[in-house]
């Protein structure tokens, strides 16, 4: 079992990024089985498609970089680096588009979504990203790529991409490509600011007060869970639930989320409690969990030389690992 999957290098973690998506990478990474292999990926070449700012761009690979691996994500264990240091991706990217075709490329709802009216002035690059991540995949050999639902029809296409390739180039016997398999991934909670419980946490919102960073130091944890947003209500019991209670029901799921409780479980506990004794109990759980992965954090972002070094060696391996695909691919195609 070989499982690769990207994420965008964005800046300022948040709680958020953490219980939303960075935790499963590391729970993949924790159940994989002897023998399997997880290769992580920076999309920072999927990021050049839309307007961006190249030193946040750099900046947020980095602190990505860090983020991960001070979450858990292990560089010996899982393969983790950025795309633009293995070139074989956008050259397995051009290779690709000699078989993808414009009509399934047309059919990408993601490009409506995010060329919206302005499809003439989108770049280029927005229109063939399935390609790249098709090529992202393909290039590893991937058996299985965990897919939200916004990510499976470029999937589909990285498997038709691959089966018209095989089918035109290939004997039956000898594919160069594997069709990698779907896998959903565990279900993520998520978060809400802690100042509106009907906005998501996000690095977007102008409030500081609405999201727990991930550096945020146990102090200010704790202050912001104790300023977080909640009702005059005690905590309903698991029968009553919390329904119609937004922010209530966020600083419970976070408490689940970050104990690995259920709703019902935390509601049992705290069921008939205030917000008095809730919140406190909140912070400390949170600052068990977070106040080691913020330290380590912390050190790794200022720490250029080891992010740089982890890179270059999860690079190597992935050239590694996808040059026997790129040498395949060019013989297939006879250049
Ligand atoms: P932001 O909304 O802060 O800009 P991004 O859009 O960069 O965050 O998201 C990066 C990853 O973190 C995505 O996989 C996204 O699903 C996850 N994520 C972001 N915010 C949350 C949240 N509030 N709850 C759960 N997951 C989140
Ligand atoms: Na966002």
């Amino acid at each position: 079992m070989r499982v690769v999957s990207g994420i965008q290098p964005t800046g300022n973690l948040h709680l958020g990024n953490y219980l939303g998506a960075i935790r499963n990478w590391v729970k993949m990474q924790d159940e994989m089985e002897e023998g399997s292999e997880c290769l992580f990926f920076l999309a920072d070449l999927h990021a050049i498609s839309m307007p961006h700012d190249p030193a946040e761009l750099r900046s947020g690979t980095l602190e990505m970089v860090a983020a991960l691996v001070a979450c858990g994500i292990d560089p010996s264990r899982s393969v983790l680096f950025n795309q633009a240091q293995v070139p074989a991706h956008t050259e397995l990217q051009w290779l690709l588009n000699g078989t993808a075709r414009m009509g399934w490329l047309n059919r990408m709802t993601q490009f409506k979504d995010k060329s919206g009216k302005n499809r003439e002035g989108s770049s280029v690059a927005l229109f063939t990203y399935p390609v790249l991540q098709a090529a992202d995949v393909l290039l590893y050999q991937a058996t299985h790529v965990p897919v939200g639902d916004d990510q499976k029809q470029h999937l589909e296409l990285a498997r038709d991409i691959a089966q018209k390739f095989n089918n035109d180039f290939c004997t039956e016997d000898a594919p160069v490509f594997t069709l990698p398999d779907p896998i959903v991934p565990p279900e993520a909670a998520r978060i809400m600011s802690l100042r509106d419980g009907s906005a998501k946490m996000s690095k977007s919102d102008p409030s500081e007060m609405s999201r727990i960073n991930l550096v945020d130091d146990a102090d200010t944890i704790i202050k912001k869970v104790k300023k977080a947003k909640s009702d005059a209500d005690a905590l309903p019991s698991e029968e009553k639930g919390l329904e119609g209670r937004p922010e209530a029901q966020n600083l419970v799921t976070i408490y689940a989320a970050v104990t690995g409780e259920s709703v019902d479980q935390v509601l049992g506990r705290f069921g008939g409690e205030g917000f008095g004794k809730f919140k406190p109990a909140l912070g400390e759980v949170l600052v068990e969990t977070l106040a080691p992965i913020s330290e380590r954090f912390r050190d790794l972002k200022s720490d250029r030389e080891s992010l740089d070094a982890i890179l270059a060696r999860g690079a190597a391996k992935a050239r590694e690992i996808g040059r026997p695909t790129i040498d395949k691919t060019y013989q297939a195609l006879g250049l």
